[in-house]
């Protein structure tokens, strides 16, 4: 098919080292940066890194080798970047996706409530026109969800059950006055919307905002947030009725052992994104 030499050149061109470029040092981005560093390395090579705390990000540059310049701007990681990692928080996670889709850039969106705030960026995602890629996150069904909506979706709800310190610090429990560490008991926290469920529960409950954007949106999306003493997972679970019939899932995940808000699988999710656009 091709002379040797076009051939061997041609591998070359797909074997390129990509340059990623890490938005948010915390859990998750330094997890990733961890796997990539030990795992990917012959393919990927973490070229920047920023976060609102300049010690996070200077702190993941030094253990990473080669070492990663700390930038001081989303501009600089994205120009400097072939794939972007956002994983820092939905006040900045809809700049992000925006200015990387500008540039044709891959970015992968872990704060998808910022979404929210662009919808003209949900649009093009759901019409397969972007280059934004939002990873599974903590949920198995997506998959199904998005067949499902070829025909009529009747409903959508999201249970999701958190240990105490999983919700710990939300704007919803400062609001309702509510002290988290008096709860004794199994306790339905919240019951409403997907789209509402973010803005109480900006760090906790993205995977509701993935839903949505997938599914029927986020005003129709229902979302009821449980806690306990008792739990010690983070557990999700997905029921949808439609024309297609009734679908029900139920993940039941370990908690990010730098976050507990975070489940271990959302991180997984991202670095399986990863190796899909590689
Ligand atoms: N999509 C999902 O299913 C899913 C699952 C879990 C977490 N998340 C979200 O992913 C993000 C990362 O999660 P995490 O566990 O690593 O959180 P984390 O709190 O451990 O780390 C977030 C980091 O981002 C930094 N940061 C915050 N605001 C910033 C800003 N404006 N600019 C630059 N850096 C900023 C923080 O200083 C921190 O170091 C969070 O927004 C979280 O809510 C999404």
């Amino acid at each position: 098919m091709f002379p040797e030499k076009n051939q061997a050149q041609a591998w070359q061109v797909t074997r390129m080292v990509k340059k990623i470029g890490i938005i948010g040092c915390g859990a998750m981005g330094s997890e990733i940066a961890d796997y990539i560093s030990r795992n990917l390395g012959d393919r990927l090579k973490i070229i920047a890194v920023a976060d609102i705390d300049s010690g996070k990000a200077e702190a993941l540059s030094s253990r990473i080798k080669p070492k990663p310049s700390v930038a001081s701007s989303i501009e600089e990681v994205i120009n400097k970047s072939d794939i972007i990692i956002e994983a820092a928080s939905g006040d900045i996670s809809g700049e992000v996706a925006e200015k990387a889709d500008a540039l044709k850039k891959d970015v992968l969106i872990m704060s998808t409530g910022g979404l929210l705030k662009k919808q003209h960026l949900v649009e093009k995602i759901n019409s397969g026109h972007s280059s934004i890629h939002i990873p599974s996150g903590a949920v198995c069904g997506l998959d199904g969800l998005k067949s499902a909506m070829t025909g009529a979706v009747r409903s959508v709800t999201l249970t999701t059950r958190k240990p105490l310190k999983g919700l710990a610090g939300s704007p919803y429990l400062k609001e309702k006055n509510i002290d988290i560490e008096k709860i004794d008991k199994e306790t339905l926290i919240y019951s409403g919307t997907a789209g509402e469920a973010i803005k109480y529960f900006p760090q906790n409950i993205n995977v509701a905002v993935t839903l949505s954007i997938c599914g029927i949106g986020p005003d129709k999306t229902n979302v009821k947030i449980f806690t306990s003493p008792e739990y010690t997972r983070n557990t999700h679970e997905i029921e949808i009725e439609g024309e297609f019939g009734r679908l029900w899932t139920r993940t039941e995940n370990m908690p990010s052992k730098n976050n507990p808000k975070t489940s271990q699988l959302a991180i997984f999710s991202a670095i399986a994104k990863l190796k899909e656009i590689i």
